[in-house]
């Protein structure tokens, strides 16, 4: 009876293994597997890299669309993007032209410059810190993203272009890191047009979904994170990433697990997804963080209060002169700033954004995406952005 059962489970195991390697050879998108550059190109976009030192001597990639197919003359306004958390840039190019808010801009004859943080797939680089045997190169929280690597690509771009003012486009850990280099560094304030914040990310407090469940045993994640000793987390090569890479396509029998878990996350709907772009979208995503990087979103989600990295009592009067990691002055950060945020986003609660908005001095405008359902995830990648939010969100910038 029991090696009956045996045999049978073990069919069934071999069947679906089976189906799942016939179901791989099955042609997925054809831009699936592509980097940035290889999709840009694609597109028929012209598409540059450069490289950013920073003051702590990271190497940075910043990636360029400097204008539209046709080269025109005119002179273009500076864009800088900067993307969420285990991101990159090519989260903001993925969804194409007339689509993606990056070619809508270039369109809109902007110069389009999309930054890739410290540590993700572009940016694992460091004068003399090698990322793959190096703990100290991961020793860095949003605290040293905010500090040094957006001022490094603000200073870089004002180089090259000549331009003393540039927009700013955010996407939830992009916002925040612009939060921290306004309290940090305000004389960089004068150099922003407007800051678009998608998602805006600066108090986390009660997210809806499993998050807001498990932040309470957020010790033992920390825990798991010292033990292991990891160099870096979720990066473009990992085992995690390349078994999302294999289930998230369209094909793949366990499609529904790779929605379900990456949509539990973001805000549990999943209809504005196209599920044949799935294999594009995560080709080159997940792209890499920092244990020290997790642990701080965690803080900031227990504690609700936008802080520096927590580093416990003995190491933070060390550091800070005080037990408590210092809240960040967000009175600084006195740039224009349009919010746009949604109902269903489960990462950015309104409640969160409406305390924003109460808090920042220059608030220009705040937008409710109209569509109960869309998540943290549509704000870059939904099927009907364009006329849900980034219309508006164009419309805006043009103003500035
Ligand atoms: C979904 O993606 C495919 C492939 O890019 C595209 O042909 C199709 O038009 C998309 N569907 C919608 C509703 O956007």
């Amino acid at each position: 009876m029991i090696n009956k059962n045996i045999s049978f489970v073990c069919a069934v195991v071999v069947s679906v293994v089976l189906v799942e390697i016939f179901n791989s050879t099955k042609p997925k998108h054809p831009y699936a597997g592509l980097n940035i550059e290889q999709l840009v190109t694609k597109y028929e976009y012209p598409i540059e890299k450069h490289e950013v030192e920073t003051d702590d001597g990271y190497i940075l990639s910043i990636h360029r669309i400097p204008h539209g197919p046709e080269k025109t003359p005119t002179k273009r306004t500076p864009v800088l993007f900067m993307h969420g958390f285990t991101q990159s840039a090519t989260d903001f190019i993925n969804l194409g032209p007339n689509k993606a808010l990056s070619f809508l801009l270039v369109d809109k004859g902007y110069d389009v410059w999309l930054g890739n943080a410290r540590g993700t797939t572009w940016s694992r680089k460091h004068k003399f810190l090698n990322p793959n045997k190096d703990k100290q190169f991961w020793d860095y929280s949003l605290d040293e993203i905010g500090y040094y690597d957006v001022p490094a690509f603000i200073d870089y771009i004002s180089e090259v272009t000549g331009a003393d003012s540039l927009h700013y486009v955010g996407y939830s850990q992009g916002t925040t890191v612009f939060f921290i280099l306004g309290s940090d560094k305000p004389e960089y304030m004068k150099k922003i047009k407007l800051m678009t914040a998608l998602a805006p990310a600066m108090f986390l407090k009660d997210p809806a979904g499993p998050v807001g469940v498990l932040i309470r045993f957020r010790m033992i994640m920390d825990w798991f994170l010292d033990i292991f000793n990891f160099l870096d987390v979720l990066s473009e090569n990992s085992f995690i990433s390349s078994y999302l890479r294999h289930i998230c396509n369209e094909h793949s029998l366990f499609v529904e697990l790779c929605l379900h878990h990456t949509f539990l996350l973001h805000g549990y709907s999943y209809e504005q997804i196209n599920k044949t772009e799935l294999s594009v979208l995560y080709s080159n995503t997940p792209a890499g963080a920092s244990p020290r990087q997790v642990k701080h979103i965690a803080q900031l989600i227990d504690s609700g209060v936008f802080s520096r990295y927590d580093f416990g009592k003995e190491e933070n009067l060390r550091k800070y002169g005080q037990k408590r990691p210092p809240a960040y002055d967000v009175l600084k950060v006195n740039a224009p700033i349009a919010l746009y945020y949604s109902s269903n986003d489960w990462v950015i609660n309104v409640k969160n954004v409406e305390k924003i908005s109460r808090t920042l001095p220059n608030v220009v405008k705040s937008y409710k995406v109209p569509l109960e359902a869309f998540n943290h995830n549509d704000f870059i990648y939904a099927k009907n952005v364009v006329d849900l939010l980034y219309a508006e969100v164009v419309n805006e910038i043009l103003k500035y």
